[in-house]
């Protein structure tokens, strides 16, 4: 039995709210970590009805919560919830990571940009941000990320490509910067002289049309990536490597974007290896 100045600390608990949330692959991914780092502590997936979000988040210290990610469709509400918003999710009016304070107070953050850059220049590092314009499809809140992570690693102009043009206006108005909005239909011949190709619409995830463009303006150099990763190897990235561009799948992004919250919760600056790929990428219908 513990005397009574012994502290016994209990584990730290971690989670993932989201409405569904069963589909999500971050409770694999940080229960890989933990059990890599030997921690003691949990990550669970935390269903939360949209009407509960803001009082969930408001009792997360009291529940014993030392944070969570937030995945859709909570991210805006959980901007709003927040006691204080980095910079950056401030900017994208959304928030990935919270983080409990000592003090009870909840720490925003929005780490899909990190992540994606950091995937990006693991797996592309002949990428160099200045050297041509970024093409970005889509325009929800995946995009809205990249969108800004690229020009804040310089490239010099993004070109916006989105079906519905407001949607896409919307993001450039509200995000700042060299944003250029191009039709749809424009969407191959936009790819002359761009230096990286980004998918953030669902085109060619599985069950959806696969994305349709001729990729023959594009530069050889340019690098083409996916952020969709079911299937992995989707029918854009196929087309670019017979193309011959150097390529970049999608799985890495969320690997990389879970590293800050574990790192912030339970202290360890974890790694992204194939291992975790692997483990992560087998729950995932290809
Ligand atoms: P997320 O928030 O994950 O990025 P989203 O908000 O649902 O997802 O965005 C989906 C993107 O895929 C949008 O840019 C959407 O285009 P619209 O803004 O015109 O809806 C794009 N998209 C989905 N189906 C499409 C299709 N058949 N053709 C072209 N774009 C499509």
């Amino acid at each position: 039995m513990a005397s009574e100045d012994t502290i016994i600390a209990s584990p730290i608990q971690a989670g993932v709210i989201g409405w569904p949330v069963n589909h999500s692959l971050s409770p694999r991914l940080h229960g890989f970590w933990l059990k890599e780092y030997g921690i003691s502590g949990s990550y669970e997936a935390l269903e939360v009805h949209p009407d509960n979000c803001a009082e969930f988040l408001a009792t997360l210290s009291q529940r014993g919560f030392s944070g969570v990610n937030v995945t859709v469709p909570h991210k805006q509400a959980a901007a709003a919830a927040v006691d204080v918003l980095d910079d950056n999710a401030r900017r994208l009016g959304a928030v990935n990571t919270i983080v409990a304070q000592s003090d009870g107070t909840l720490f925003g953050s929005n780490t899909d940009g990190f992540g994606f850059l950091e995937n990006l220049r693991a797996e592309a590092p002949g990428w160099t941000p200045g050297g041509g314009s970024a093409v970005v499809l889509g325009a929800g809140g995946a995009a809205r990320a990249v969108v800004a992570a690229v020009l804040d690693a310089g490239a010099p102009e993004v070109l916006l490509v989105n079906r519905t043009r407001e949607k896409a206006d919307t993001l450039a108005n509200e995000i700042g910067g060299a944003i250029n909005v191009i039709g749809w239909d424009k969407r191959s011949a936009v790819l002359d002289g761009a230096a990286l190709l980004v998918n953030t619409t669902t085109l060619g995830m599985v069950g959806k049309p696969p994305l349709d463009i001729d990729l023959s303006p594009l530069p050889l150099n340019a690098v083409v990536n996916d952020i969709v990763y079911a299937p992995l190897m989707t029918p854009l990235l196929q087309a670019a490597k017979r193309h011959g561009n150097p390529t970049v799948d999608g799985i890495g992004m969320l690997l990389h974007q879970a590293r800050p919250g574990f790192r912030a919760w339970f202290g360890v600056e974890p790694t992204v290896t194939d291992a975790l790929r692997a483990y992560v990428l087998a729950a995932v219908r290809q």
